[in-house]
């Protein structure tokens, strides 16, 4: 397994090209299901979790293409109703393919995505959406198994704003029979970016972005080109790696607007964040020591629990003692054990992380847990006096396309040290 190796301390300078949306490509690809004619979809950032989606797709008979950041994909022939458990093992995200299955095939066996590193993750909202709208669900040997002859449009209310539940169900709900109204949904950017591609495909949907979104169903949709939105969570990243590393860097390609709620956090710590006049970018510079901060994440738009892991590592160098309380995610503290390695002190109390801020942080070998736990070690290794080797790190190629290399040109000394085999 790969590593990658951080000597600490320079502060970052230059400009860094923000890519596309992980987490809106992962659902406009899995959309592709819907119906035939050519979808061409561009930005689509080149990591793990979307080879993955790519091979799902292909195993269900999507004719797909990729040239770099272009998709072209064409389902008009599926002639598979099942996805695997030895791909649904790899990415969760596959569960993306149970509404889209059932709705166009009236048939879908999906394996049950397990739990991961960050909590238990059920899907129990998912099922309760498609059986409210006349899909019979059964689970069993690990499977999920719906069927309909055809989904009847329903007011579904969800108990918690689920990203991919929601997803899962506005794709369902598409070529359903009649209106489905959709209640207390998740509002995450990426939901509006799914919608905008479904829209072009000919789907009628009024609400995207809201908490309540209302879906008229169509016979078929047609093919559709669009491009991805920028990774939010990949640009609050570089954020604060340019205040982590006491640095002068801009971050280009960005939506200012989705990341509104980190960046007062950030500046409530002492960074100078200037936007771009056109909201497509930020100037982040900071020459002060950090202060400390309270954060709790919340459903969009409060604090993303994708930035968590970050914000935590910047806490570990503020002045002061900072409290960050995880309420998405019950088990997403696993990089703590890592920074304590590091020299951070941290106390865990529940959903609750109180981190006392110390002058400097020293490198150490650390192992990643999950994506973006990967991404706060880098962060730490940033900082710190020395070298640090994070291991494990294809959890962050699923995610961050070309890192090392980002940070590289931003004078980072990151290098990437292949595992000999
Ligand atoms: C999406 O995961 C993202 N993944 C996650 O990003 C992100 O952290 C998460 O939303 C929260 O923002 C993708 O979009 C592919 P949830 P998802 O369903 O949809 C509970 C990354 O690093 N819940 O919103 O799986 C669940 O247990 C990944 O890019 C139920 O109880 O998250 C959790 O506590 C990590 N029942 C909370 O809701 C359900 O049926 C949020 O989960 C569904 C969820």
């Amino acid at each position: 397994m790969d590593q990658i190796k951080i000597i600490g301390g320079s502060p970052l300078h230059g400009v860094v090209e923000i890519g596309g949306a992980k987490n809106a490509a992962l659902p406009i690809l899995a959309a592709s299901l819907l119906g035939g004619g050519e979808c061409i979809i561009d930005h689509v950032p080149q990591v793990r979790d979307l080879i993955t989606m790519a091979k799902l797709l292909e195993l269900l008979g999507v004719n797909v293409q990729t040239e770099g950041g272009r998709v072209m994909l064409e389902a008009s022939h599926v002639q598979s109703i099942e996805a695997p458990y030895d791909l649904v093992k790899t990415m969760r995200a596959s569960i993306l393919a149970l509404g889209p299955l059932l709705t166009r095939l009236g048939e879908a066996k999906v394996s049950l995505p397990g739990g991961c590193a960050i909590g238990t993750r059920p899907v129990n909202l998912h099922l309760k959406g498609l059986a409210m709208m006349g899909a019979e669900v059964q689970v069993d040997h690990g499977y999920i198994h719906a069927k309909a002859r055809r989904l009847k449009g329903a007011r579904i209310d969800l108990d918690f704003p689920t990203v991919t539940g929601t997803e899962n169900l506005i794709m369902a709900a598409c070529l359903a029979e009649g209106t489905t109204s959709l209640h207390h949904v998740a509002r995450e950017p990426e939901i509006a970016d799914l919608c905008a591609f479904l829209t072009k495909r000919g789907a009628k949907i009024l609400g995207a972005g809201t908490d309540t979104i209302t879906i008229e169903g169509v016979s078929e949709l047609h093919g559709a080109k669009h491009e991805v939105m920028p990774d939010r969570v990949e640009a609050g990243t570089f954020v604060m790696a340019g205040a982590i590393t006491g640095g002068d860097i801009t971050v280009k390609g960005c939506v200012t607007d989705h990341l509104g709620n980190v960046f007062t956090k950030i500046q409530e710590m002492g960074v100078e964040l200037t936007e771009n006049s056109d909201g497509n970018g930020v100037r982040v510079r900071c020459s002060a020591p950090l202060k400390a901060v309270e954060v709790k994440t919340l459903p969009y738009p409060g604090f993303p629990t994708d930035l968590q892991a970050q914000m935590m590592a910047l806490m570990s160098v503020a002045e002061g003692t900072s409290i960050l309380t995880e309420t998405i995610f019950e088990g997403r503290f696993l990089h703590v054990p890592e920074l304590h390695r590091m020299g951070a002190s941290i106390e865990i109390d529940g959903p609750h992380a109180v981190v006392k801020g110390t002058a400097s942080l020293t490198g150490a070998e650390v192992m990643a847990s999950d994506l973006r736990a990967s991404a706060g070690l880098v962060l730490a290794g940033l900082a710190a006096e020395g070298e640090t080797t994070v291991s494990r790190v294809y959890h962050l190629d699923r995610g961050y396309e070309r890192l090392e290399e980002k940070f590289g040109t931003l004078g980072a000394q990151v290098q990437r040290v292949r595992e000999v085999v």
